[in-house]
């Protein structure tokens, strides 16, 4: 009697309340701390999407290279064991190589350049080529400028690069720059470069001011050139496995989400390359300030060369003239 009445009181209350609305977790991860441009883009999105799909979705963040490297993490947004991530482009080429143009050196002239072309028809046609591999690239982010570090003395020029085993990201376009100008290039996922300065199995690394910082690179480099080589975007992507499921609502407040998060990882870079320099120096980093960068392209005029054939001159061109 009393076990029917209590039934009768649940299944009115199920009837009150409406079906339970099913909600989506995305466990969303990261290479660098909650406290970098990747943790801005993270929670970023976490509220818009609150905001736009309510009750919809869980974002659970995976900061500081929990679930592995970039390479892998991509990996296992292909294979559905991960449904979010903010990335370098620095890996991605390896998944759509056509992406690795916009990591080609000295390419743009600065931040506005870049934003315009990645917000722009050759950035969008390129994010177009995600879903064949089993990604949805939701918006291009930024990462800043790249500069590069070192244990072993100031470098002014390319000479100074000579023999200095430089840690790239696992990214062919970066690689042949390094080796041309004279480097030893050693590609690394980054959960092992810290451990790798520590140990000096590489001398050196490169990186924007926004990873110099947030991952306390002065406490294992000594010296900071501001090369300013390359533009270093980034990107949030989605498992397709994941959108595909999604209601055109959801993937519509989910593209949103993902660009405030872009918009915010933007404005949180201009705001520490502004005052990142002093920062770096006052933890004890010498850093050569002025850095004549014709000598650098002069001196990666083979790479050049080499990226016109692997990616046409002209579409290299379209992005360089970019207006
Ligand atoms: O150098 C890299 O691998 C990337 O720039 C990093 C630090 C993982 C951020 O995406």
């Amino acid at each position: 009697m009393r076990i029917s009445y209590l039934l009768a009181a649940a299944v009115m209350a199920v009837g009150l309340a409406g079906p339970v609305a099913a909600q989506t977790t995305l466990k969303f991860g990261y290479a660098l701390a909650p406290n970098s441009h990747y943790g801005v883009a993270a929670k970023s999105f976490d509220e818009n999407l609150a905001k736009l799909a309510p009750g919809k979705f869980k974002i659970e963040q995976f900061p500081s290279s929990a679930l592995g490297g970039e390479r892998e993490m991509i990996e296992s947004l292909q294979l559905g064991n991960l449904e979010m991530v903010v990335t370098s482009s620095g890996p991605v080429g390896n998944f759509v190589p056509e992406v690795a143009i916009m990591d080609i050196p000295f390419l743009f002239r600065d931040a506005a350049h870049a934003r315009a072309v990645l917000d722009g028809a050759p950035g969008q046609e390129l994010l177009a080529k995600f879903p064949a591999k089993g990604l949805v690239a939701l918006a291009w982010g930024e990462q800043g400028f790249r500069h590069l570090t070192n244990s072993k003395h100031p470098v002014d020029t390319p000479a100074d690069l000579k023999g200095l085993k430089i840690r790239t990201m696992e990214n062919q376009v970066h690689m042949i720059a390094f080796r041309t100008l004279g480097a030893s290039p050693t590609p690394m996922a980054w959960p092992e470069v810290i451990q790798g300065l520590q140990q000096g199995t590489i001398d050196g690394q490169e990186n924007p001011m926004s990873v110099i910082v947030s991952a306390k690179l002065p406490e294992v480099q000594k010296f900071l050139t501001l090369t300013r080589h390359v533009y270093s975007p980034a990107l949030i992507i989605m498992s397709k496995r994941t959108y595909d499921k999604l209601s055109d609502a959801d993937k519509t407040a989910v593209q949103a989400a993902a660009k405030a998060g872009a918009k915010d990882m933007r404005a949180w870079i201009d705001q520490v390359e502004s005052k990142a320099v002093s920062d770096v120096q006052a933890m004890g980093m010498k850093v050569v300030e002025k850095v004549d960068t014709a000598k650098f392209q002069t001196a990666l005029e083979p790479a050049f060369a080499e990226y016109a054939k692997r990616f046409g001159k002209d579409k290299i061109d379209q992005i360089r003239n970019f207006k």
